[in-house]
């Protein structure tokens, strides 16, 4: 099984802090090189060009693509980095591109030292990973008006229910302005190396807490 057959299968905390604690890293070269990762790329510019500010909480952070991104395209603001596995943060510390890292799980209530304009997120709203229940420890993070851009995996969109839990958000007038950005998350080298999800893609979620 490759590593990425394998994260999309993971079944719960254990098995994904041992995949992640095995593949930082590789996950660079390996995957996100090898296989043309653009879905960091995405978030990264569907949230400058929705005006996104710092401070920037990303979430699911992994080895720091998203903040590598968004400082390629001239963000300047503060970047924090959450993220379940130390392992991956700490090869996401060697970059330098973000201000604080904090080993958490975005599924339970957060506590961190401030509270963030902005909040990106690529790769970690897929199967295997974490689901619409994150949507409320992000939402006690955000300060009103921030800009939230999150991928999501449209293999677990209406499987996941992420569809009904926006809708409900918004009915509740604790999110506004959705927007949903359909991307591509692989480029064309993916298709020799893994067939099956090569043409996968994903939702990137462009909306403001209220
Ligand atoms: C596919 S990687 C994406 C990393 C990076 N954002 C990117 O696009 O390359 C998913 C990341 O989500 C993290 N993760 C998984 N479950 C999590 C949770 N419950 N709380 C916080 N991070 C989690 C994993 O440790 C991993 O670094």
């Amino acid at each position: 099984m490759t590593d990425l057959n394998a994260a999309l299968a993971l079944t719960g905390p254990d098995a994904t802090l041992a995949l992640y604690r095995d593949w930082a890293t590789t996950y660079d070269g390996g995957f996100a090189t090898d296989m043309q990762y653009n879905l960091p790329a995405h978030v990264a510019a569907a949230f400058v060009a929705g005006g996104g500010q710092g401070p920037v909480l990303d979430v699911g952070a992994g080895t720091g693509l998203l903040a590598g991104s968004l400082r390629q395209m001239g963000f300047q603001g503060q970047i924090d980095a959450l993220d379940f596995s130390q392992e991956m943060l700490d090869v996401a510390a060697k970059k330098r591109l973000y201000a604080g890292l904090f080993r958490a799980d975005v599924t339970q209530a957060l506590n961190l030292p401030r509270l963030y304009n902005g909040i990106t997120s690529s790769g970690t709203f897929t199967a295997g990973h974490v689901g619409p229940v994150a949507f409320g420890p992000m939402l006690d993070v955000a300060l009103p008006g921030a800009l939230f851009a999150l991928s999501i995996n449209q293999r677990v969109w209406t499987g996941q229910a992420f569809d009904t839990a926006l809708a409900d958000l918004a009915a509740a007038n604790r999110i506004r302005d959705l927007q949903l950005i359909d991307v591509q998350i692989y480029g064309d080298a993916a298709r020799a190396l893994d067939p099956t999800h090569a043409d996968d893609r994903a939702y990137v979620a462009l909306f403001r807490a209220v």
